[in-house]
């Protein structure tokens, strides 16, 4: 088997030899090109990283988010069941190590995520004996995790998914345990817990789905009425678990427009195009849902046909011709994983498929999306 670097002299030698004999190759633009070089001046490029990639015990993984990245999400290492485990114990370890990571780097922290009903442990709503708590003491549970995890890294994770997934696909309140035991005003409350922890990070409402009209005319109406009420949100996540045909770039267009016209800023949080087959009917991007292996779903198990691989190149990049047309509002394009390997769209909603929806492969190889995103970056510069 050739090494990384030999395999990487091999390819740039078969590149000579094809130019040499007329067959022209499609251009790489790696290594030298990088995503946060191309959008400098328009937003930050990011990757949700797990714990190997911070820790370094995936160097290669590592060095590629250096050298490509300039915003980074903890994929999980923030979560409250990760963070908070049981009701006296806090484990920073992980979040620490992401903490000195991002710092050491130079790169824009975002802290993922502090009020969620997903991955939050059960004794957080519940009494010793196992029955839900009132409305007082899940607020003081609240206060007690932002301000602790908040304040930990004051000053140093700038910005906090505070809610994320609060709403339902017709726009409604989700009716988690947050809303049926504290009330509506458990999302004002949670941006006010977290801006009394640290007063200058930017605070986010973070969904997925939200570019349908119902959802996001529920996304709109709540965040009218948080600013109403003096609530400080910088931003709107827009998650970006998309497909190949959703959201279209019309739809992605509009809801951008209809956000940024509140007066936040839209951010793209978690940015992956799935090319598999669906697997659920519900196409969200609801972490609950669970669908039986099927060969059926996972056609590409021995590798990505080049249709594929180009159709995938030409989504991402009428997806990041519309993110560059709102650059005014957009602060940071995050990909929800590095390479496809590391993808959490290889185990969910169907466990052990194999996928393909991030902008470099298993080897951390650009792929031709990388290339074509590279390009409508360049595009969008020339045309200035
Ligand atoms: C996912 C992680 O990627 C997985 O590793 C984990 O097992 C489940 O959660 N929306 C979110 C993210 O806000 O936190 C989810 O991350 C993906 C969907």
């Amino acid at each position: 088997m050739l090494r990384p670097s030999n395999a990487r002299r091999a390819i740039v030698l078969a590149l000579i030899l094809a130019t040499a004999c007329g067959q022209a190759p499609a251009p790489s633009l790696a290594p030298a090109a990088t995503l946060k070089d191309a959008f400098r001046g328009a937003f930050r490029v990011g990757a949700a990283l797990n714990s190997d990639q911070f820790f370094e015990r995936d160097a290669r993984g590592a060095a590629l988010v250096k050298a490509q990245f300039n915003t980074i999400t903890a994929e999980n290492a923030l979560k409250w069941e990760h963070v908070h485990p049981r009701p006296n114990t806090y484990d920073f370890a992980a979040s620490d190590q992401y903490v000195a990571f991002g710092e050491k780097n130079g790169m824009f922290l975002v802290g993922h995520t502090l009020v969620w009903h997903n991955q939050t442990p059960r004794w957080v709503f519940e009494d010793a004996s196992g029955k839900p708590v009132g409305r007082d003491t899940l607020l003081a549970r609240m206060r007690d995790h932002i301000q602790t995890v908040v304040g930990r890294y004051k000053g140093r994770i700038k910005g906090w998914d505070v809610v994320n997934e609060a709403l339902n696909e017709d726009g409604t309140l989700r009716r988690s345990p947050w809303l049926t035991i504290i009330g509506d005003d458990y999302i004002v409350k949670a941006f006010e817990y977290a801006h009394e922890a640290d007063s200058a990070a930017e605070l986010y409402y973070n969904d997925y789905s939200v570019e349908n009209a119902a959802k996001r005319n529920g996304a709109v109406q709540l965040i009218t009425k948080l600013k109403a009420q003096g609530v400080p949100v910088a931003a709107i996540g827009l998650q970006g678990h998309d497909k190949m045909d959703w959201p279209t770039p019309a739809q992605q267009d509009s809801t951008i427009v209809a956000l940024a016209k509140l007066g936040v800023k839209v951010n793209i949080t978690e940015l992956d195009v799935d090319v598999l087959p669906p697997a659920v009917q519900n196409r969200t991007a609801d972490v609950s849902m669970r669908a039986q292996q099927d060969p059926r779903t996972n056609p590409y198990a021995s590798g990505l046909p080049d249709s594929v691989q180009r159709a995938l190149a030409a989504r991402y990049a009428s997806l990041f011709q519309v993110f560059l047309a709102h650059r005014d509002v957009i602060d940071r394009v995050t990909f929800w994983g590095v390479g496809d390997g590391d993808s959490w769209l290889n185990n969910w909603p169907v466990p052990g498929r194999v996928s393909y929806p991030l902008l470099f492969d298993r080897q951390d190889s650009p792929k031709l999306a990388f290339d074509a995103v590279i390009r409508t970056a360049r595009q969008m510069r020339a045309e200035k």
